[in-house]
């Protein structure tokens, strides 16, 4: 829990190296090696949620083993058939209230482009850790598209296998 008394919201992508998180909105992430997706579940794990949006979720089709799922949908259709998956309309502020309210001291948002667009311009994202992949996408989505303004400190950086890095940057208040 961060001082305010607010959850600690992480934001965890992988990102080649000319900035793509992926070629298309239905493309998985299958693409990130896995050194990668062994850290991705130990730090979502250890937050014990993720936020997604009905996107990303799709290029997964099934939550998240171990960890409370919460999909961001426009959609009053849409049905979870497991205890630790939620869909939900609600706003990022609503969610994040929600989560504190359940005892969660922080979150994982794990995108894409259109859910962190939602919560970056609000200063709702405490931090981002971003694992550098060593491909070229040369067109794509991008971690968001919304013009931004936020200044960042370099917490920690890691070399994770032969050719990726892991970034850990705290976004300024
Ligand atoms: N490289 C990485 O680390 C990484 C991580 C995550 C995702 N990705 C990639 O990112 C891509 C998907 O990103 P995306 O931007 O296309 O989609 P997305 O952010 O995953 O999901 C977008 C969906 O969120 C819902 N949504 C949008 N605004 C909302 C609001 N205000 N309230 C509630 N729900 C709302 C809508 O769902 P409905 O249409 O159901 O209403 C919308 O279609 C995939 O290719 C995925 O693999 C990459």
């Amino acid at each position: 829990m961060k001082k305010d008394g607010k959850i600690k919201v992480v934001l965890i992508m992988a990102m080649t190296l000319d900035g793509k998180i992926a070629r298309h909105s239905l493309e998985p992430v299958d693409w990130t090696g896995r050194t990668d997706k062994g850290i991705f579940v130990e730090i979502t794990k250890g937050a014990g949620v993720v936020i997604m949006g009905s996107k990303t979720y799709d290029t997964i089709g099934r939550p998240l083993p171990g960890r409370k799922n919460v999909v961001m949908t426009s959609s009053k259709d849409r049905q979870s058939n497991h205890e630790n998956l939620i869909f939900t309309s609600a706003s990022p502020e609503d969610i994040l209230k929600g989560l504190a309210d359940e005892g969660f001291e922080s979150a994982v948002l794990m995108g894409g482009t259109t859910i962190n667009d939602l919560f970056a311009p609000k200063g709702l994202i405490h931090e981002i850790y971003i694992t550098v992949v060593p491909k070229l996408f040369g067109q794509g989505l991008s971690i968001f598209s919304r013009k931004l303004d936020a200044a960042l400190e370099l917490m920690e950086f890691q070399k994770i296998d032969d050719h990726a890095l892991l970034l850990k940057y705290k976004v300024l208040p």
